[in-house]
C-alpha cells in the first residue's frame, strides 16, 4: 500500500508539472516562484534540523565498535573499529562517507533447510548504494553548465569522460544509464524481497519514485523532446542571479524536470534523505571510543546526597554496639 501511495503522488506531481507549466501565466509560477520557495525550504529546512540536532545532548560515549578497544600496550586494538583518538575517528568516518564501508560490511541472514540459519556475505544493496550516490554526483556536477556562465573547465572535463565512448547523438552520458539502473535496482529491491517490502514505507519509496521521474525526464529531455537550452541556462543562471526571467519556448518537459527537481529540494529536509547531514553529527559515528583512558562524566548527573558507611555507623554506633554488631571503627576501643 505505502507504494501505492508513493507511485500515486509521483503521478500527480507529473501531472501537474507537465499541464501546470502550459496553462498561460502559470510558467513564472513554475520557473520562478516554486524552485525558489523549493530552495529557501531546503536551505533553511538543513539548518535547522542540523541546528537541532548539533544543540541535543550527547549524555553517554555511544561509538559503534565491532574491534578491540585500545587497553594494554600488548594488546593489539583495531584502529579503525574501535577508534580511540580523533584521527582515528575521522579515518573511519571518511572511509564511511566516500566508501559506505559499514554498507560493504553488510551481511544477509537466511534460514536453510528448516532450521539452519545462514549469514552470508551481500555486495549488491553495496553496489547499487555507490553507483547511485556517484553517478547522482556526477549528474549533478555536469548540471553546472546550465548554472554557471561561462561553463567551468572542469564541468567539460567530467562531460568529456562521461561520454568517453561516444554513443549515439547527442552521445549518451554513462552516468545517466547507470544512475537510473542503480535507483530501479534500489527501488526493485524492496518489491522483490519480503521481509524489506515489509518494513518499506512510503518514506522509501518516495525518493526513489522521484529520483525516477527526474533522471527519466532529464533523459528524455536530452534524448527524445528536446528543449531549448540557451533559454534554460537563461532562465537558470537568472534565477541564481536573482534576476529571473522566463524566456519563450523553452519547452513544457523542462519545466516538470525543474518541478519535480523543486520537490525533492523542498522534501528533503523532512525526509530520510538528510542522512546526508546527519551522518557527521551522528554520535556513534563521531566518537571516539576511550571510555578506558577517561572518564566521562555524564553531564546530567545531578548531585546526589550522599550517606556512606563511616556516616552511617557514626550515626548508629551506639545502638549497634548495644546490638553487639561489628563496628569498623569504635572510639572506645581506641581509648583502652
Ligand atoms: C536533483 C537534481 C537533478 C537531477 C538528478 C537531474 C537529472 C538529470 C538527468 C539524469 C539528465 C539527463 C542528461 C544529463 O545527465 O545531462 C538531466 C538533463 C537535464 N537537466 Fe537535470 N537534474 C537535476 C536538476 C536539474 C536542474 C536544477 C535543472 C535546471 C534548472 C536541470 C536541467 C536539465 C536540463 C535542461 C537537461 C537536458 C540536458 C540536455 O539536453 O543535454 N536539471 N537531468
Amino acid at each position: 500500500m505505502t507504494l501505492w501511495y508513493s507511485l500515486i503522488l509521483v503521478v500527480i506531481l507529473t501531472l501537474v508539472g507537465l499541464f501546470g507549466s502550459q496553462v498561460n501565466g502559470l510558467q513564472p509560477l513554475f520557473g520562478i516562484v516554486l524552485p525558489y520557495i523549493a530552495l529557501v525550504t531546503f536551505i533553511i529546512g538543513i539548518i535547522m534540523k542540523v541546528l537541532k540536532w548539533a544543540k541535543s545532548p550527547v549524555p553517554f560515549r555511544i561509538p559503534t565498535t565491532c574491534g578491540q578497544a585500545k587497553s594494554l600496550p600488548w594488546i593489539k586494538n583495531d584502529n579503525l573499529e574501535s577508534p580511540s583518538n580523533t584521527i582515528s575517528v575521522i579515518g573511519r568516518m571518511i572511509l564511511e562517507i566516500l566508501f559506505f564501508r559499514s554498507l560493504f560490511r553488510n551481511t544477509r541472514m537466511e534460514i536453510k533447510e528448516g532450521s539452519k540459519v545462514v549469514y552470508a556475505s551481500t555486495k549488491f544493496l553495496w553496489m547499487a548504494g555507490m553507483a547511485f550516490h556517484y553517478t547522482f554526483l556526477v549528474i549533478l556536477l555536469r548540471h553546472f553548465r546550465f548554472f554557471v556562465d561561462p561553463t567551468p573547465q572542469f564541468v567539460i572535463w567530467i562531460q568529456n569522460l562521461d561520454g568517453f565512448f561516444q554513443v549515439g547523438l547527442p552521445i549518451f552520458y554513462l552516468t545517466d544509464m547507470v544512475f537510473l539502473a542503480a535507483v530501479s535496482y534500489l527501488l526493485l529491491r524492496r518489491l522483490a524481497d519480503s521481509k524489506i517490502r515489509y518494513i518499506s514505507l512510503a518514506g522509501d519509496y518516495f525518493p526513489l519514485l522521484l529520483l525516477l521521474a527526474i533522471g527519466t525526464t532529464g533523459f528524455l529531455m536530452r534524448h527524445f523532446t528536446k528543449v531549448d537550452l540557451i533559454g534554460v541556462k537563461e532562465l537558470t543562471v537568472g534565477l541564481l542571479s536573482l534576476q529571473p526571467v522566463i524566456p519563450d519556448g523553452i519547452g513544457s518537459l523542462f519545466f516538470l524536470h525543474l518541478f519535480l527537481v523543486s520537490c525533492l529540494l523542498a522534501y528533503f529536509p523532512f525526509s530520510k534523505l538528510m542522512h546526508m547531514a546527519g551522518v557527521f553529527l551522528s554520535p556513534t559515528r563521531n566518537l571516539a571510543n576511550n571510555n578506558r583512558m577517561k572518564q566521562h562524566v555524564n553531564p546530567w548527573n545531578y548531585d546526589v546526597k550522599l550517606h556512606p558507611y563511616e556516616e552511617y555507623e557514626d550515626e548508629f554506633r551506639e545502638v549497634m554496639r548495644g546490638a553487639g554488631l561489628p563496628l569498623d571503627r569504635d572510639p572506645e576501643e581506641e581509648k583502652k
